[in-house]
């Protein structure tokens, strides 16, 4: 039987944290929507005690939004958690989202503070937040860099003063694959109660691990990843939905299945970028403009014999356009008259030959061949 992950998007929270990013009340609403249609679980649409317009903006959402869980984030503090809660008040099915750090580092440096505080606060806030819903969510921030023992001592009491869902987030980006997964492992081992909680993963990209640590934890037993579309977030950002989701469906030996609708992945990813105004990278896996593109000889002509050499995903399967062939100074004779055949043009193996040397010529001097080249390559044979 397969494990079902469930999908929470942070896109509206940590996503829209990216300075610039910042979306208004509109332009969230029709992203919550467009979440709704990919078929995320949990939608946190925002921290709504950051602004009065952010908490309005959940309101809007909740609104509108039926079908994915809406959660707002709340630091351990009742003022953080009324702000959620008001936010949540139009919500059909609401999570409160409260968090505070766990390591040392955070502790001492940031609150100034000690374990046993800290893990108080955290615990009086999750019985908090139970006042005004009953799906909570707790996030021991940094436990990335928190001990083991001590994380498995807080989750336990969090879980125990009524905590649902607990995260565990990589704040830093810090941890490596196989430390990360086994952290997730120690905490099922180690914590009473949490056989009766969702154990969530959240990561962060600073060293280019999000995806790998999150699949990792999933892998160890975390059943909810969160993840922002295009892997939006702080810094170098957060765990990518599209590649999350594009690993637990192509790796069958994951057993592992999500509820997104995985051929709206790209148009999802072309209106955040548009809303966000932030490019996607040529070569980003699955919604990049290059990721089902094919330049070199040996890959065209793989791909043109059979798609599966060179291509593990069909861009078809996440609303993708077509593979591309790009002609450049590296593709061989198969990928010319590939392009050829496409404008229609049947040349002998002889003549495609001197179509193809001169092709070379002009490819070693520019960077991208366009129909028009093509055209007067011919017509100069
Ligand atoms: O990265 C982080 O620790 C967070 C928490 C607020 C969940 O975003
Ligand atoms: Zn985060």
């Amino acid at each position: 039987m397969k494990k079902q992950i469930f999908i929470f998007d942070t896109t509206l929270r940590d996503g829209e944290q990216v300075p610039g990013c910042q979306l208004n009340t509109v332009e969230k609403i029709e992203v919550a929507q467009a979440l709704e249609e990919l078929g995320v679980d949990i939608i946190e649409a925002g921290f709504p005690i950051s602004s009065p317009g952010d908490l309005q903006s959940v309101q809007e959402i909740s609104k509108v939004v039926k079908q994915p869980v809406i959660t707002a984030l709340a630091r351990a503090v009742k003022k953080d958690i009324d702000a959620a809660h008001e936010s949540l008040m139009f919500a059909k099915r609401k999570r409160i989202h409260t968090f505070i750090s766990s390591s040392d580092i955070h502790i001492i440096h940031q609150f100034k503070s000690t374990r046993e505080k800290i893990l108080e606060q955290g615990v009086e806030s999750v019985k908090y937040a139970k006042k005004f819903a009953q799906d909570v969510e707790f996030s021991a921030m940094d436990a990335g860099r928190t001990e083991n023992e001590f994380l498995a001592k807080f989750i336990e009491a969090t879980i125990k003063a009524g905590a649902t869902t607990v995260n565990i987030p990589d704040t830093t980006g810090y941890c490596l694959p196989d430390e990360f997964g086994e952290k997730i492992k120690y905490l099922f081992d180690h914590v009473k109660g949490i056989e009766n909680v969702i154990v969530s993963a959240h990561c962060h990209n600073d060293l280019g691990m999000a995806t790998a640590n999150t699949i990792s934890a999933v892998q160890n037993g975390a059943r909810q990843i969160e993840v922002t579309i295009n892997g939006v977030g702080e810094r170098a950002g957060n765990t990518s939905l599209e590649e999350a989701v594009m690993i637990l469906k192509t790796r069958k030996d994951l057993h592992s299945q999500t509820t997104i609708n995985t051929r709206k992945i790209y148009p999802t990813s072309r209106l955040i970028s548009r809303l966000m105004r932030m490019p996607v990278a040529a070569n980003k896996a699955i919604v990049g403009r290059n990721a089902f593109a094919h330049s070199s000889g040996i890959h065209q002509n793989g791909v043109l014999k059979e798609r599966f050499t060179y291509e593990i995903i069909n861009p078809s399967e996440v609303g993708a356009p077509q593979s591309s062939f790009r002609l450049t100074a590296r593709s061989g004779r198969s990928g010319l008259q590939h392009h050829l055949q496409k404008l229609g043009y049947n040349f002998s193996q002889e003549t495609l030959q001197k179509i193809y040397d001169k092709f070379l010529a002009l490819a070693d001097n520019k960077k991208r061949i366009t129909k028009n080249d093509l055209h007067k390559l011919i017509s100069s044979i």
